[in-house]
């Protein structure tokens, strides 16, 4: 079965063709990132605007790269939420439409599930049951996963995002949109011990996060420098990152006690972060378990793990959309 992924929930248009049997066929993907960068973040109008422009083009590289006509496609998987209203709005209108044209089912899927999923990208796939860390720009949650559409919320963040706090902290450094890549590029030329920034909740029991107070942590102390150096910067993106990666490792290992269980999956935009993976697989390796990231260019958002999310949505009995178009810029994984 060969299902045909769209996915517009932000700033990246993503589109792909996964195989069941040969897995991703094609994959094409146009990213925002230098049109919102001039704003200093996401503008969702011209975010809208620009995935309109994109999605037709990209669908007509991936056909060509796979060498697929519309007949070697049995459905379209699309991003139906969670996102920007305009966003989700342009890729599933899109989506349904070739779906009706073609005569196949279109099948929405959940982003965050797409994310959760995206680690079976990768050539060694997770089994279920498996503890999942979702870490993007809109969500930070850990999850108790026994199949597909079998999700246990475990924990979530009270407020700020992981990437959501990457990207404060690097805008209030000065660093460029979207700041969590910047971020962790500084930090590995900084000294991560020489502020002391809080590793917020870890005194409570349970496994919610919050990350309001590490990003006021970081403001009071760059504010206490007189003249910012390049250095200073970095040791803070390094101290920064050192507190993030502790926080996040420690949950993590509290989950999966928890759960009683010793696999874990990573995913989301902040699973690309190197020092949060080597800490991960280190901590894992000391459990006697295992660890689960998506390949580096599948953490952030992309088609094919919508593809990849259609087409399991499909084995679990997803039926087509109805005409009518409903996208939900707020959906609870647990409701998927
Ligand atoms: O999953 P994603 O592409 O979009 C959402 O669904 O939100 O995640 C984007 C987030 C941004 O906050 C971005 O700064 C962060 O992922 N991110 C990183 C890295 N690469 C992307 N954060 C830390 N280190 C990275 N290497
Ligand atoms: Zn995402």
């Amino acid at each position: 079965m060969r299902v045909l992924g769209i996915e517009s929930s932000c700033d990246e248009t993503g589109v792909a063709i996964f195989d069941s049997e040969q897995g991703l066929m094609a994959d094409a993907l146009f990213s925002q990132i230098d049109m919102h960068a001039l704003y200093g973040g996401v503008v969702p109008e011209l975010a809208s605007r620009d995935h309109v422009k994109r999605l037709r083009p990209l669908v007509d590289q991936v056909m060509a790269e796979s060498g697929c006509t519309p007949a070697d496609i049995d459905a379209v998987a699309f991003t139906q939420g969670p996102g920007l209203i305009g966003a989700l709005m342009t890729g599933a209108c899109f989506a349904r439409a070739l779906a009706y044209g073609w005569n196949v089912p279109a099948i929405a899927v959940n982003h965050m599930e797409g994310h959760l999923l995206a680690p079976m990208l990768a050539p060694e796939k997770p089994e279920f049951p498996f503890v999942a860390l979702l870490v993007s720009g809109g969500h930070t949650q850990l999850y108790s996963v026994e199949g597909v559409g079998q999700y246990e919320l475990l924990g979530e963040t009270l407020d700020d995002a992981a990437g959501e706090a990457f990207d404060k902290t690097a805008k209030l450094l000065g660093l460029p949109y979207p700041g969590g890549p910047h971020l962790a590029k500084l930090a590995e030329q900084g000294d991560a011990t020489r502020f002391k920034f809080p590793r917020p909740m870890m005194d409570r029991p349970g496994v919610d996060f919050s990350f309001s107070g590490l990003k006021t942590a970081v403001r009071t102390a760059a504010n206490q420098i007189e003249q910012i150096t390049e250095q200073d910067k970095a040791d803070i993106c390094a101290s920064f990152q050192e507190a993030m990666v502790d926080t996040l490792t420690r949950k993590c290992k509290r989950a999966l006690k928890e759960a009683g269980m010793k696999r874990l999956v990573v995913s989301g935009g902040v699973s690309a972060n190197i020092a949060l993976r080597s800490r991960l697989q280190k901590t894992m390796a000391g459990m006697q378990g295992e660890l689960y990231c998506p390949p580096l260019s599948y953490c952030t958002d992309n088609g094919a793990m919508i593809a990849l999310a259609g087409w399991h949505r499909m084995q679990a009995g997803a039926q087509s959309q109805a005409l009518g178009l409903v996208v939900k810029p707020r959906w609870p994984l647990k409701e998927a």
